[in-house]
């Protein structure tokens, strides 16, 4: 099945100054990220393209023969289905496209976490819905800032972390990041395809909740440090899901 990849951008300037929100680009260490990101995805659709060729053939291969791709004698009673051959089976191949698209935020710490993707190999898209949580009156201040400078605030958002909204314009809360990835997530789930999702870690949190069906009491304290790498593939029972971590 086609997988839905999701990750947060390489560590920014921000990230190690311990800054929310902002502009700023990768670091050092983040720039390293971006390029173990491009080789594991690189690796991983390599893969999963073979798997989805190996499976046409081998349609191809059982609907041209009418009996199984193996070497197996054939049985009477089917070989005789074989003898319609004017039958086009080419629309049994697979649905799945073994196309891969990527999607980031509008930031510049996602967009430079994809510049190692071959732009030939991978579909890039720049979408505004999945930039960070906007921190309002906060943004670019530390925690400890936050907590001093806007102790009432620091404090409701400890509180409800899920509806409280950053003061000042455009402040968001998380009630209000996921109406903005509604869009998003109806596109994810409309397109046949593989997906890797650049991002951020409110975003992270949101989309990740939405596939794995976690409620939105925890999704905003979910634990999703920098560095790591989560899979959704569609299975019967739900989304199956992965992790993988960054060895620095
Ligand atoms: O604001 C930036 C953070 O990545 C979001 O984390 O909602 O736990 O403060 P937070």
């Amino acid at each position: 099945p086609r997988v839905i990849y999701i990750t947060r951008h390489g560590e920014s300037e921000d990230n190690s100054a311990g800054r929310i929100g902002g502009d700023t680009g990768l670091s050092p260490n983040g720039e390293r990220y971006a390029k173990a990101l491009a080789r594991f995805i690189d690796r991983r659709r390599l893969e999963f393209t073979a798997e989805v060729d190996e499976q046409n053939h081998r349609l191809e291969m059982f609907m041209a023969s009418g009996t199984s791709s193996g070497n197996n004698s054939e049985p009477e009673s089917v070989s005789s289905h074989s003898s319609n051959q004017s039958i086009d089976y080419s629309s049994l191949r697979l649905k799945v496209k073994p196309d891969f698209e990527i999607w980031t935020s509008m930031l510049k710490r996602t967009m430079e976490t994809v510049e190692h993707f071959d732009p030939q190999k991978y579909r890039i898209k720049n979408i505004r819905s999945l930039n960070e949580i906007y921190a309002g009156r906060c943004e670019g201040m530390t925690y400890e800032e936050i907590a001093t400078q806007f102790p009432e605030e620091f404090e409701a958002r400890q509180l409800d972390k899920f509806y409280y909204r950053y003061p000042g314009i455009g402040g968001e809360s998380y009630a209000d990041v996921v109406l903005r990835l509604q869009q998003v997530i109806v596109e994810l789930e409309r397109i046949r395809h593989s997906v890797l999702l650049v991002t951020h870690r409110a975003m992270a949190r949101t989309l990740l909740s939405y596939f794995m069906d976690i409620p939105t009491t925890h999704m905003p304290d979910m634990e999703l440090p920098l560095g790591y790498v989560y899979s959704c593939e569609p299975r019967p029972f739900g989304n199956f899901l992965r992790v993988w971590r960054y060895n620095t």
